[in-house]
């Protein structure tokens, strides 16, 4: 076996076949540089496997074999209902592989397997099916003017689209970038968070089986920095589509502007909870525990800043501390048992921790957790479930996005000041209310500046609704019928039938 592939054997004593190189027409390469990144299992901190990483000459690889592919008739002409079983193909093999797949998500990322498994992957799988339906069904409009013409427009794929996934849900996230990309007849350059770069890998290996035309998906993994932007930058690129950080997710807009590329972001969030005086205090305590605390509280859409009524508020909250005490089991990933694993990286952790000491100095009661979590065999990025209460408005851990198992808890007196203090941040993601009042859950629901809001119920997103933010969150949607949006331009074709000059 070349240096392409390596035999592995993760923690659950599954082997598979490690791919290792840039996966760039149809066929894994090392990258031009022999530069590589090292993955690491956030459990105990070992070494799984190094990969290679793309530099500028091998984005520029990577962005010629898309574009090629894009102008191939092969690709370009194909029946779109060749392109919607291929799609479905996809999906198919996904599923077969869907154990290793899981394993490897879990090894290199620290979440659960449970949730890897039958949350990702079935998030993953359903995702490429959904859009593999929408092959079929792009199409235009005829638009009446006058008998004198003829006037219709067809839905174009953009070309050549760049998209950069992160490390929180490497391969739901890759799904949701290439269902719509695919669907619409684009090719794509999908870049991996350099945090999480296996899982990726192992997906493109299934590509070629699929029956994709080479070309049409070019997987890399790379430094954000270096193979990011030159993603980002490239003049032969028409899109850029990113999550992760709103402070990337400028840059990338700023980069993108070098040719005027479409784009589409979905950055942070510090998406309130509103919890009223006559909600259903069982269901809002779990829901805000699930808001929170899933996926090691590494969500975008997390609900990290829970607001009470002050007639429920210390109710709530010690419901709420219990709750977690119970529910958040802190251990290994691979452990059925395990809610909670090891934050992705040693940033992440140490990010977190420093959320903690800002939480602490800044005056704000901690009632649980704001330490590492060490009983997982001494090593590993663990965070015992952190909750502060009394915190300010002002203060850093209010405003911030922590990304960890981190929750902050403020009581509010009059609904307008809970729909004002929801909206005070610069973020506009999500939001989460609970009343039992639905005339008041509508009105609230409309009153706040979000991509989307839960009633009754918190991040129990679907893929076949749209997601997306407001301010500084994101521009654009994807998923769902929207999602098909962010990947074709509509193009007007006039037919003169009859003006003669
Ligand atoms: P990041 O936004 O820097 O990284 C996300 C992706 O962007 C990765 O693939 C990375 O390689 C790429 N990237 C980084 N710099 C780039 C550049 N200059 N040009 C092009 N691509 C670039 O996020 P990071 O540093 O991993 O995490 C920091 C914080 O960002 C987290 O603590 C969290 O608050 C937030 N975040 C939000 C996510 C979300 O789902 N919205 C996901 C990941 C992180
Ligand atoms: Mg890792």
């Amino acid at each position: 076996m070349s240096d392409l592939f390596v035999e592995l054997k993760a923690p659950n004593g599954h082997k598979y076949k490690q791919p290792r190189g840039l996966f760039i027409n149809n066929e894994f390469v090392a990258s031009q540089s022999g530069e590589t990144i090292t993955s690491i299992n956030p459990s105990d901190e070992s070494e799984i496997a190094s990969v290679y990483a793309a530099g500028p000459e091998d984005v520029d690889k990577a962005v010629a074999a898309a574009r090629k592919a894009f102008k191939d008739p092969s690709w370009r002409d194909m029946d779109t209902n060749a392109r919607s079983d291929l799609l479905y193909k996809f999906a198919q093999l996904i599923e077969q592989h869907r154990e290793t797949l899981a394993t490897i998500e879990t090894w290199d990322n620290g979440k659960p397997y449970q949730v890897s498994l039958n949350d990702d992957l079935g998030e993953v799988i359903n995702t490429i099916k959904y859009y593999a339906g929408y092959a079929n069904k792009i199409h235009g409009q005829v638009i009446d003017t006058s008998p004198a013409k003829l006037a219709y427009t067809v839905r174009e794929p953009l070309g050549v689209c760049g998209q950069i996934i992160p490390w929180n849900f490497p391969l739901a996230m890759a799904a949701w970038k290439l269902g719509p990309a695919l669907c619409t007849g684009n090719t794509v350059v999908l870049k991996a968070a350099e945090q999480t770069p296996l899982s990726i890998l192992y997906l493109a290996s299934l590509v070629k089986e699929a029956g994709f035309p080479p070309g049409v998906i070019n997987i890399i993994n790379g430094e954000g920095r270096k193979a990011g932007a030159a993603l980002a930058s490239h003049l032969d690129v028409d899109k850029i589509a990113f999550t992760g950080s709103t402070a990337t997710g400028k840059e990338i807009m700023k980069m993108a502007a070098v040719n005027m590329k479409n784009i589409t972001l979905e950055t942070g969030g510090k998406s309130p909870l509103l919890v009223f005086d006559d909600a259903e205090l069982d269901q809002a305590v779990k829901w805000s525990h699930v808001g929170i605390m899933y996926n090691q509280g590494q969500v975008c859409t997390a609900t990290s800043r829970i607001l009470v009524q002050e007639g429920i508020y210390d109710k709530f909250v010690e419901a709420f501390k219990e709750h977690v005490s119970k529910a958040s089991v802190v251990g290994d990933p691979f452990k059925d048992d395990t809610f909670q694993g090891p934050q992705v990286t040693k940033t992440q952790f140490e990010r977190v921790l420093s959320y903690i000491e800002a939480g602490k100095s800044d005056g704000a009661k901690l009632i649980a957790g704001g330490e590492a979590f060490k009983d997982v065999g001494g090593k590993g990025f663990f965070i015992a479930p952190t909750i502060f209460t009394d915190v300010k408005d002002n203060m850093k851990i209010y405003r911030e996005e922590v990304f960890g198992p981190f929750v902050v808890i403020s009581s509010f007196k009059t609904e307008e000041e809970a729909i004002e203090r929801a909206n005070d941040t610069t973020y506009g993601l999500g939001a989460a209310l609970f009343t039992q009042d639905i005339t008041k859950a509508h009105r609230v629901a409309r009153l706040i500046e979000a991509g989307m809001v839960w009633i009754n119920s918190s991040n129990d997103s679907d893929i076949r609704v749209p997601f997306g933010g407001v301010k500084q969150s994101g521009i654009g949607r994807e998923l769902g019928e929207a999602g098909l949006e962010a990947y074709t331009n509509r193009k007007a074709i006039h037919v003169n039938l009859g003006t003669r000059l």
